[in-house]
């Protein structure tokens, strides 16, 4: 099954709704044809299949069922199987791991450790390994602050006592997604995603980062819960894993797959066709239990992101969770606000409506009733969310403990003036008429 490019196969693990072990839910192979296009085999284990509580892995592709699923899509890898690898930073650390600058999709499924996100597992044994037992606590977070910042200059790592300094940074939270460092830690109550700050942030991203998802619960949102932490005479972000919950003998993991495997989207800018609130919406009508809950508050999500010039709202930045059979949205995470020199259009990263990406309160009701919102109720969430945005956000992230001269740097992203801007009047392309006139000066 191995060769000198790395496996080609591996047995995808499940802890079922309830459990704290895995259970071998099925396999997954890999085209090995570097020449062709990667194409990815899932097939469920018969075993697993005539297990009673068995679930499907995803409620888009991979139904419970015997046959073979196949897919060209992400490079061979299935969404929900992708939702479960690590992004840019837990790669980052993998590669530096490994001594090697890229790896196979497959070796980054691999090589994580059992943190990842949601509750799937990947190994080369039929049966799977016993739940891991001990977690970096959040007393060590110095050191790992001390270690995601060599990743982060991309210093060599000491030699001397590499074994347990390579065993550390392989430990530290490398399957969760994302590009920001982070780590995942234990304590008394549970798990939490670390996020630690990087020094060429232009401001406290933990700070903000917090201060986000407080506004954002004023504004009527679930969120994550989150706490900033001292660590070092720095600041850190500790976010609650909400897929994760700790019971006596270890802990529950609800199944979690994002909006890109929603979408069943591939997950380059240029190929981000279907990157679509309205689209996203529909798909959660369709998989979610309570759709009346959850459509409508995917229209805040929407809302605030625009609200906030969050324009690194992509498909991984929402996710629906199953801790029992029933699909529900995510609670909220990682709200950034962003200040783009225009104060007349913003884009944010999924289509909003008729005028595609534009964060413009127009564009933002325009497909209202997709999100089971009627126009009066969705004019009202939209006024009611830009006045708490507008009227409290300096409030609040000063409490949050954000500086004033932080506070200064991010002013521009609430409620910037496109957002209400009159006649609006978006092009076939989504241009302004501002934009229109700029890009006609530019060519006369
Ligand atoms: N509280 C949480 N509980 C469970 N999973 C989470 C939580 N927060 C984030 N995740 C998962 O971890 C991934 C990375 O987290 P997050 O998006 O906050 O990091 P990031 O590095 O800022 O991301 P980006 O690359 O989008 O900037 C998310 O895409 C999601 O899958
Ligand atoms: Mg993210």
């Amino acid at each position: 099954m191995t060769s000198n490019a790395g496996p080609t196969e591996c047995y995808v693990y499940i802890t079922l709704p309830g459990e704290t072990e895995f259970v071998t839910a099925g396999r997954f192979a890999l085209s090995a044809d570097r020449r062709a296009a990667p194409l990815g085999r899932f097939v469920y284990g018969r075993r697993y299949l005539e297990r009673p509580e068995a679930v499907p892995i995803d409620p888009v592709e991979l139904k419970l069922g015997k046959g073979t699923y196949q897919t060209t899509v992400l490079k061979g890898v299935f969404g929900a199987l992708r939702d479960a690898a690590p992004d840019y930073w837990g790669r980052r650390v993998i590669e530096k791991h490994a001594g090697k600058p890229q790896l196979g999709e497959l070796d980054y499924l691999l090589y994580s450790p059992d943190d990842r996100a949601g509750a799937l597992g990947f190994g080369l044994n039929q049966t799977p390994p016993a739940p891991r037992r001990e977690f970096n606590q959040t007393l060590q977070l110095e050191k790992l602050q001390a270690l995601a910042d060599a990743i982060v200059a991309d210093e060599e790592l000491p030699e001397g006592a590499e074994a347990g300094q390579v065993e550390d940074l392989m430990l530290i939270g490398t399957s969760m997604g994302g590009a920001r460092p982070k780590a995942v830690v234990e304590d008394e109550e549970g798990l939490w995603v670390a996020k630690f700050n990087r020094p060429d942030d232009r401001w406290n991203y933990a700070r903000v980062e917090h201060a986000m998802l407080v506004i954002a619960r004023t504004c009527g949102m679930q969120t994550a819960e989150s706490k900033v932490v001292s660590v070092a005479d720095r600041d850190a972000l500790l976010v609650k894993r909400f897929d994760r919950e700790k019971v006596n003998n270890g802990y529950l993991r609800a199944r979690m797959v994002s909006g890109l495997t929603l979408l069943r989207a591939e997950d380059t800018h240029q190929a981000r066709d279907k990157w679509s609130y309205v689209l996203l919406a529909e798909e959660v009508r369709r998989v979610c239990a309570e759709p009346r809950k959850d459509a409508p508050e995917l229209f805040r999500r929407m809302c605030f992101n625009a609200l906030i010039s969050n324009t690194d709202d992509h498909p991984r930045n929402h996710a629906i969770i199953a801790k029992d059979r029933e699909w529900k949205l995510s609670p909220a995470y990682d709200l950034i606000p962003t200040t783009p020199v225009s104060i007349e259009r913003r884009d944010l990263a999924l289509t909003c409506g008729d005028m595609g990406r534009y964060a413009h309160a127009d564009n933002l009701l325009s497909q209202g009733v997709r999100f089971l919102v009627e126009r009066e109720q969705a004019e009202a969430i939209v006024s009611e969310m830009e006045k708490r945005v507008k009227n409290t956000w300096y409030e609040i992230a000063r409490a949050e403990g954000v500086s004033e001269k932080d506070c200064e740097q991010i002013s521009g992203a609430f409620a910037y003036p496109g957002f209400r801007l009159e006649n609006p009047d978006s092009g076939p392309t989504g241009e302004t008429k501002g934009e229109m006139a700029q890009h006609r000066v530019a060519r006369d």
